[in-house]
């Protein structure tokens, strides 16, 4: 899909990588709602792109855990632009750790990092269907493809979400529905930033020694390049791709190698 005089929403658009698709998606002609439970960030990026191209987007405030607020996000968004042409779930969480991780916790991961996909596209489904085209857009990670070394709730939750556009791509591949999923490693954002060598801060350790740490705006630029071919996997490090193959293949000394990693890093 070329994105000029395209409507689009794109869900964690107020830091990281949210912000920069916005961007790209803005700077390549589309119109944007930007929705985010960060208000005064995600207001400062809706200022920067209306400067460019006056009411281009809006900001819409809120936390995306509920399925409530996904229907208000859709409905909201359809009054800016009518007809949505893509929905990109970008919002996420990561948190946990191991098996002390409380249940709060587990929910808080599973809402936002999987629910809120299932929710969106609920509500946007119908229209989709009727158009015969419509374009969904969601943010797992390499971790869905393969694990998170150091948190459990981050592994399981970016696995559903990739088992959850994969049964979508499926189910509605025949009708006009385009899916794709984007897979990075390591993105230099505050997710990765926030971290210390406790908790879900273990994991940002794991990934920067698993591979490259990718400005999101790089990430932004091989999203937009591959949503042009509305190729499936979008995987800003191509040497992912490698490690599912072993995976695949060489199961147990893949495993195997992943517990060396965790000594290496965690020390467990
Ligand atoms: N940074 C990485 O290394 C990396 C790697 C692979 C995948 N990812 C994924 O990329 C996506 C974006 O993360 P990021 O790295 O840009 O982190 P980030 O923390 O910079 O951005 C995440 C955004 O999501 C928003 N958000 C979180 N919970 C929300 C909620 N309940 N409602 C509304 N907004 C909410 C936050 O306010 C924030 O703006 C996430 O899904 C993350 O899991 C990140």
């Amino acid at each position: 899909m070329e994105l000029k005089d395209k409507n689009t929403v794109v869900t964690g658009a107020a830091n990281g990588i949210g912000k920069a698709i916005a961007e790209r998606f803005h700077q390549q002609g589309a119109r944007v709602v930007l929705a985010d439970r960060d208000q005064v960030a995600l207001d400062a990026v809706a200022a920067e792109l209306n400067a460019k191209r006056p009411n281009s987007v809006i900001a819409l405030a809120c936390d995306l855990s509920t399925e409530k607020a996904n229907a208000e996000l859709v409905e909201n968004s359809k009054k800016f632009l009518g007809f949505i042409d893509l929905f990109f779930a970008n919002a996420g969480v990561g948190v946990g750790s191991d098996l002390s991780t409380p249940e709060s916790v587990w929910n808080t991961a599973f809402d936002i990092n999987v629910h809120s996909h299932r929710w969106a596209v609920k509500y946007l489904i119908d229209d989709w269907l009727a158009a015969g085209h419509g374009y969904f857009v969601s943010t797992a990670s390499a971790a869905g493809l393969l694990a998170q070394i150091g948190s459990a709730p981050y592994s399981v939750t970016k696995h559903a979400a990739l088992a959850f556009a994969e049964w979508l791509s499926i189910t509605y591949g025949n009708r006009g529905i385009l899916v794709s999923c984007l897979c990075p490693q390591g993105v230099n954002t505050n997710m990765l930033r926030s971290g210390d060598r406790t908790g879900a801060g273990a994991n940002s350790n794991v990934v920067r020694v698993a591979g490259a740490v990718l400005e999101p705006e790089t990430v932004a630029e091989i999203v937009v390049n591959t949503l042009r071919d509305e190729t499936f996997l979008i995987l800003p490090h191509p040497e992912v791709a490698q490690y599912v193959a072993k995976k695949a293949t060489e199961h147990q000394r893949w495993l195997a190698g992943m517990r060396k990693l965790q000594h290496r890093v965690l020390d467990i």
